[in-house]
């Protein structure tokens, strides 16, 4: 499998977001994508990987070749491959794919919009999509679209896993967050502000690194949409993926009220 051979053609991002404000946010990971792997220092990726596998074990799903959408600098990809995986990763943002052939050079990975999926259709039989990366698409029709590319570049019988933020997790400022107070060399200083009508987090983020030279330091404005579990099970539906499951993150419990990040398990339908 190579990446020649599954990309049929770059995603590209269409209007900018002054024309278009559904597209909110595509301009995330620029300057944030240098420091990302040194902010995400102690995410636990390895237990995350553990417990997709658990999901997997558990509806009897054994995948070979899997896309890693949204895979960023490739951490949760790296760990499949490393774990005897066939590995692709997709991402929009140039600079997070440019980290990703930093951490993993044996990691095929492209830059590709997941609303406008370029992907061979039948060519996987997982995709995976972790870290919130499907609230960072803003406007649902983007999503919709983004399941239906799911759809066509997975085999029959082929599984989806992904995990989302809460409306809850967004709501209550999750994202309100600084490390002033701690000896890290980056500091960063995050502000949320909640959007009801539009469900739309944003999170304006402020990172000053201090050294010997001056401190640089720079800004980026992230958002993030909450979507209700059952809007996101009609999405997987309308786009002929059947829901499997439903879980508070990390556990196989349903999600309550106070549930802060859900993993789902869908399924191509091998008979459809
Ligand atoms: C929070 S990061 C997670 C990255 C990676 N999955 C991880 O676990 O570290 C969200 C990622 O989603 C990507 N992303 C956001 N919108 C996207 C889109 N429309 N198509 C592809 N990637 C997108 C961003 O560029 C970013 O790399």
């Amino acid at each position: 499998m190579s990446l020649r051979d599954l990309i049929l053609g770059l995603g590209h991002r269409g209007r900018s977001i002054e024309e278009d404000p559904t597209r909110v946010g595509e301009d995330a990971f620029s300057d944030v994508a240098d420091v990302y792997d040194e902010l995400m220092a102690t995410v636990p990726y390895e237990n995350w990987v553990d417990y997709v596998q658990r999901i997997l074990q558990r509806w009897y799903a054994h995948p070979k070749d899997v896309l890693d959408l949204c895979c960023g600098t490739g951490a949760i990809g790296w760990e499949l491959q490393k774990r005897g995986y066939n590995v692709i990763g997709a991402d929009l943002s140039e600079r997070m794919v440019g980290g990703c052939y930093r951490r993993a050079p044996a990691l095929a990975a492209a830059v590709m919009d997941a609303t406008r999926s370029a992907l061979r259709p039948g060519s996987f039989d997982m995709v995976v999509c972790l870290y919130d990366s499907l609230n960072y698409i803003t406007d649902p029709d983007g999503l919709q679209a983004t399941f239906e590319g799911m759809y066509e570049a997975l085999r029959p019988g082929g599984v989806v896993v992904f995990d989302m933020n809460t409306l809850r997790a967004l709501r209550v400022g999750l994202f309100t967050q600084s490390n002033t107070n701690t000896a890290e060399p980056l500091k960063y200083i995050w502000r949320s502000t909640w959007d009801e009508s539009r469900r739309l987090c944003k999170v304006d983020m402020q990172f000053v690194r201090s050294g010997p030279d001056e401190p640089n330091s720079f800004t980026e404005t992230h958002y993030e949409r909450g979507y209700e579990t059952e809007e996101v099970r009609a999405m997987l539906k309308k786009a002929g993926l059947r829901s499997l499951a439903v879980y508070e993150a990390y556990s196989f419990r349903e999600p309550n009220r106070l549930t802060d990040r859900v993993y789902h398990l869908a399924c191509k339908d091998p008979m459809r």
